[in-house]
């Protein structure tokens, strides 16, 4: 199973995005612990969370969803980066991290319509609740448009005193951006909706923020969601399209993720989203972060052979935080562990 000796080293090779290189191939995606108070701050809890899986030679982390809004939350436990004060914690985090030789990201994230924080009304493109548990958006004018897009370069400029490598936009899973990028949620009839020009604005506008207000070298992830598993909606193919129109802003990598824009399931089975994520870099030639279900080293030799660049691998870091060295050693890799732990070295 694991013959191919070029395969087996490349997933413990490094790799370089403008000036952030990656110990090995291997990423944990972001994911909400709703761990944070209503204030948005980072808890003594998300410093273990993320060093822990630094010790564990997870090459990349991208910290979960954080909200470049209150009203841009998922839910009142959502970390926050809306404030000067949300930074001190994100550095605790950040120097963790980099003290074991871990590059780590943050997800700036604004929720739109699916936000279910309390006392605060969602908004979205289009005034479409995702279904009849969620509350009703408000659809935003042009001029708030602007406000949210001003919101997200200010959490982008904390984000880079805070210390992190990486900054990705989430513009997957059915929030805000997504919202405007999907034909499904979006509805207007101004320069954000209709053509693929006009719903991909929104994610353009956000991009030429946040490289504005960051270094010339800090990688630049996009998360989208690739399919909206609906006949109306959005496909690999178009979305590739929408990324081919904003790209040269400065995207260095595009993490495919799908669904999660309208309440239905896709079939999920380990690597389901391997071959949308082959699509969208073909049409776009940039990189690609892919997985969904992954758990075993030979799955992620697989996708690399197949020609993803960065795997992630989620609920397998839930459980297992030293999944890398675990990998590592089925592989016959020899790669570095922490000095502490020698003595537990396979
Ligand atoms: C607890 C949990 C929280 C998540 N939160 C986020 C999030 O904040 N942002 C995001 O883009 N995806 C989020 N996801 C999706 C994961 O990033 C990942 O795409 C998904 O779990 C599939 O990968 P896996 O099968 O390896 O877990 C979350 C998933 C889980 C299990």
């Amino acid at each position: 199973m694991y013959t191919n000796e070029r395969m087996r080293h490349m997933l413990f090779t490094p790799i370089t995005f403008r000036n952030v290189t990656l110990k090995n191939r291997v990423v944990m995606p972001p994911m909400c612990m709703y761990s944070a108070a209503d204030d948005g701050m980072v808890t003594d809890w998300h410093v273990t969370h993320y060093a822990t899986r630094a010790v564990g030679q997870v090459g990349l982390i991208i910290v979960e969803a954080t909200g470049v809004e209150p009203r841009g939350r998922i839910s009142n436990r959502d970390l926050g980066i809306w404030d000067d004060a949300h930074i001190s914690g994100f550095k605790r985090v950040v120097e963790q991290v980099h003290a074991q030789g871990g590059k780590i990201g943050i997800q700036l994230a604004h929720a739109g319509r699916k936000s279910e924080v309390v006392n605060s009304t969602p908004v979205a493109p289009s005034a479409i609740a995702f279904n009849e548990e969620y509350s009703l958006p408000t659809a935003l004018t042009v001029q708030e448009i602007q406000a949210v897009v001003q919101k997200f370069a200010q959490g982008a400029k904390r984000a880079v005193a805070a210390g992190f490598d990486i900054i990705e936009i989430h513009a997957a899973h059915g929030y805000l951006i997504n919202e405007f990028l999907s034909p499904l949620t979006n509805i207007r009839e101004d320069e954000y909706g209709g053509s693929i020009e006009n719903r991909v604005r929104f994610l353009q506008e956000v991009l030429i923020a946040v490289r504005n207000v960051i270094p010339a070298e800090m990688p630049i992830i996009v998360r989208v969601s690739a399919d909206d598993y609906h006949e109306d909606g959005n496909t690999p193919e178009i979305v590739a399209a929408m990324l081919n129109l904003v790209k040269h802003h400065g995207i260095d990598i595009i993490n495919v993720s799908s669904g999660a824009v309208i309440p239905v399931m896709p079939r999920a089975y380990p690597g389901y989203q391997v071959a949308m994520a082959l699509v969208i870099k073909e049409i776009t030639q940039l990189p690609v972060l892919a997985g969904g279900l992954i758990t075993e080293p030979a799955q992620v030799l697989q996708l690399v052979k197949a020609g993803i660049d960065l795997v992630y691998t989620g609920r397998e870091l839930l459980r297992n935080p030293y999944w890398p060295l675990q990998a590592a050693h089925l592989l016959q890799q020899d790669v570095a562990w922490p000095e502490a732990y020698l003595r537990g070295k396979w």
